[in-house]
């Protein structure tokens, strides 16, 4: 569905993607992990088209459309969350009136929030926010979303119920999902493989019980941290 092919990226002469290749299959959810400024957002720019590479190759399979949850992705202040998830199919396609509705209606209902469709973001909580971004990400159809720390800033009840939502939504639509997070026990949770990037490199790409099992020491330091110890 989605594959990099020894990417490089560099901003001012600064390398920021050092020969990245990975592979996404159809109807995989992959997590993205590392430290920050490691190019994790960077990468589902790529994929989106934002950027390209200055050497190698990123393919996405033909047609795809792609759903993307920005990082710190924000809601505008002045739309209801019904408008908000709207934007996108007004933006990019001719839909009528009546069709957008029904489309928002779904996708409203897919991560549970029928009932605040009306309401504007300040009235709803943090956890309802991000679903609707996660409504909005997925409102045009599309194949794959890519979600950027869809969980930061949440506790952890609400961002297990976010990942939980990302795992069902990717199961009944048949998407193929891309979640950057810093929650590495969260993503062994709903991930089927865990990628981490350091310094513009892939370190392991692998399934949750083999990455939390690997040796590496750039992984081993991530594990620990993210089992609290010190
Ligand atoms: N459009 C850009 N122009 C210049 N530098 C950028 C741009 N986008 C990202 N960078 C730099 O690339 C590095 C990786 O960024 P990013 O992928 O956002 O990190 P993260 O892993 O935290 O998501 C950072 O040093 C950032 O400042
Ligand atoms: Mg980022």
């Amino acid at each position: 569905m989605i594959r990099f092919e020894n990417v490089h990226k560099s901003f001012e002469g600064v390398k920021v993607l050092d020969g990245v290749t990975f592979e996404i299959a159809h109807g995989e959810i992959l997590a993205i992990v590392g430290p920050s400024g490691t190019g994790k957002s960077v990468t589902l720019k790529h994929i989106v088209g934002l950027l390209t590479p200055d050497e190698g190759t990123v393919s996405v399979k033909e047609g795809a459309r792609i759903g993307y949850l920005f990082q710190g992705g924000a809601l505008l202040a002045w739309l209801t969350v019904r408008e908000n998830v709207a934007l996108p199919l007004k933006e990019t396609t001719r839909l009528s009136g009546t069709e957008i509705d029904a489309f928002v209606d779904e996708a409203l209902k897919a991560v549970g929030l029928e009932e605040s469709a009306d309401k504007y973001p300040a009235e709803i909580s943090g956890g309802m926010v991000k679903r609707a971004g996660l409504a909005r990400a997925i409102v045009r159809k599309a194949d794959a979303v890519l979600y950027d720390e869809p969980t930061s800033g949440l506790d952890p009840v609400t961002a297990r119920n976010i990942h939980r939502l990302i795992r069902a939504v990717n199961d009944e639509r048949g998407l193929t999902s891309v979640v950057v997070t810093h929650d590495l026990s969260g993503a062994c949770s709903f991930a089927d493989r865990i990628m981490m990037l350091k310094d513009g490199r892939v370190v392991l790409i692998a399934k949750p019980s083999e990455f939390m099992k690997s040796e590496l020491p750039e992984v081993r330091d991530l594990v620990s941290a993210s089992k609290g110890e010190i």
